[in-house]
């Protein structure tokens, strides 16, 4: 057997990267980790869920103070917006998460190969002028931003961004125009109209979110324009220029109509993400990717070729940090010869918005036609806790088949919908019937009664509505 350097080299230190780099050298292989970022923990540490996070949370803060909301429970403050240290805070939590990451690579004895890899043939890349060989490679080099033809993004400018800018805006814009209604735009769109910009979303297609359940992709338009966002779906966007420090976007009716022009201090491109494979030499090892630019592989994440393997947003399926992070597990299992599984069929879904949209499994419509199914759902304004918090919007939504009662997808708009869907999922990899759910004793009052009232009533009916 040749003698390679190591057993083990991940390509890309993000979740699903960073995670088959630390689970292959926990089980006693020898492995390095090739990263070309400044910090590790990719797209979700550095310019991703993190810092997006970091900005929702501290504007929800700021809007329930400047919005009414806590004046409504008795706190009367008259707040300032001080967005450098808004700002300051997220480069934190940004900071402290990437370092732990190094932290650990370091703990469990992870080479850093600092620099961005390129293959020479299977076991042996190029990083930084160095060749390292590998008797594993694994392929976690994520995705980035699509770009929309003809849109130039200048993040430094500050006037059309994608998503990275859009956590960086020095001020707040007067007015913002997002291109593309999908998890991107809502919840930074919802990050600056809370801190005080007039948003109008753009969306090609007749509604927001697609790939939710219908009854959640309504309700969520219905939601966003109470809370005070234009929402402008089914039209297209025909051009974006660019004066000074002010945008001008052309739209039209996507099905064809009169031209509008929407004037903008920010415009933030969010029509998708597309898998990170230029560059990489993948041409060296025969290595071909299908229609969309992903690299297939099979059941335990082996590509066509040998001691190849590849994960995450590279790979098809959601792109989610989670599902990236599951299949770095297994990936580092099944290289050490263990039974490493990923669940394709469970794997939730967020949107952190407030209030949060989330689900797992398959909407209504998917549910429908593979067979008859039966649905319960329950407002959260029956909810005790919800109601008593003031967050009356939203509902669950559970549906199962109709003639085993299994559950086949859960749906859920509520303010902690993200925590909710953990059970959810859980009560789906253990093949949960509705039934299961509605007799589960849930703590009283929590927002999670919705899920088992919802679950009531899908064969019977809830209590309390
Ligand atoms: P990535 O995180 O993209 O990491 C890949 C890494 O590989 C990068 O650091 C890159 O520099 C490196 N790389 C690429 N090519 C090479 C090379 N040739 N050599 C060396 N290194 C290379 N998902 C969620 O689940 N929840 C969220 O809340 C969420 N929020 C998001 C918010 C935003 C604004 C964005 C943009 C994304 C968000 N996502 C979220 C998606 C999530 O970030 C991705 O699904 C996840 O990061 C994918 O992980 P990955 O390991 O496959 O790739
Ligand atoms: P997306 O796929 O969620 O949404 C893109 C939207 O743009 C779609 O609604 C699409 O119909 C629309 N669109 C496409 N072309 C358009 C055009 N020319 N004009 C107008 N609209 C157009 O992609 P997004 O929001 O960029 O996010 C990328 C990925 O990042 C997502 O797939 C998601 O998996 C991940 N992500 C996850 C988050 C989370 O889990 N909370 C948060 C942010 C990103």
């Amino acid at each position: 057997m040749a003698d390679y350097d190591y057993d083990v080299l991940v390509i890309g230190a993000g979740p699903g990267g960073y995670v088959a780099a630390i689970r292959a050298a926990q089980l006693g292989l020898k492995t390095a980790c090739a990263e070309g970022r400044e910090t590790l923990g990719g797209t979700c540490l550095n310019v991703g869920c993190i810092p997006s996070k970091a900005l929702l949370h501290a504007s929800e803060y700021f809007e329930a103070a400047k919005g009414g909301a806590m004046a409504s429970m008795g706190i009367k403050v008259s707040p300032e917006l001080d967005l450098d240290t808004m700002q300051g805070q997220r480069k934190d939590a940004v900071k402290g998460l990437t370092g732990g990451i190094e932290f650990l690579f370091k703990k469990n004895k992870v080479d850093w190969l600092k620099g961005y890899a390129q293959f020479k043939d299977a076991h042996t890349v190029e990083v930084n002028g160095e060749t390292k060989t590998a008797k594993n490679v694994v392929i976690a080099t994520g995705s980035s931003v699509t770009p929309l033809p003809g849109v130039e993004v200048d993040n430094a400018k500050g006037v059309v961004v994608d998503s990275t800018g859009a956590l960086e805006l020095a001020s707040v814009p007067k007015k913002m125009v997002v291109i593309g209604g999908g998890v991107i735009g809502l919840e930074l769109g919802s990050v600056w109209r809370r801190l005080g910009a007039e948003v109008t979303v753009v969306e090609f297609l007749d509604q927001l979110l697609p790939g939710m359940d219908g009854d959640v992709r309504k309700e969520a338009s219905k939601i966003f324009k109470k809370q005070g966002m234009t929402l402008k779906l089914g039209t297209k966007v025909t051009g974006v220029t660019v004066k000074g420090k002010k945008a001008t976007v052309t739209v039209e009716p996507a099905k064809g109509g009169d031209a509008e022009k929407l004037e903008a201090d920010a415009v933030l491109v969010s029509i998708g993400r597309r898998p990170n494979t230029d560059g990489l030499g993948l041409d060296k090892i025969g290595l071909e990717l299908n229609q969309r630019g992903q690299i297939e592989t099979d059941h335990d994440f082996a590509t066509k070729v040998e001691g190849v393997w590849a994960i995450g947003d590279v790979i098809p399926g959601p792109m989610l940090a989670h599902k990236a992070e599951d299949e770095g597990l297994a990936v580092a299992e099944n290289i050490a010869g263990l039974t490493g599984i990923v669940n394709h069929d469970v794997i939730p879904s967020v949107v952190y918005t407030q209030p949060e949209i989330a689900g797992v499994g398959l909407t209504e419509e998917a549910a429908k036609e593979r067979g008859a199914v039966k649905v319960g759902k329950f407002p959260m304004l029956a909810n005790s806790r919800a109601k008593t918090n003031h967050e009356p919007d939203g509902f669950v939504k559970v549906i199962a088949d109709a003639e085993t009662d299994r559950v086949l997808g859960v749906w859920c708009i509520a303010s902690v919908a993200g925590t909710m869907i953990g059970q959810a999922a859980q009560a789906m990899e253990f093949g949960a019937t509705s039934e299961d759910i509605a007799y589960t004793c849930h703590a009283h009052p929590t927002h999670s009664e919705a899920i088992k009232e919802a679950a009531m009533a899908v064969t019977g009916k809830p209590i309390h509505i």
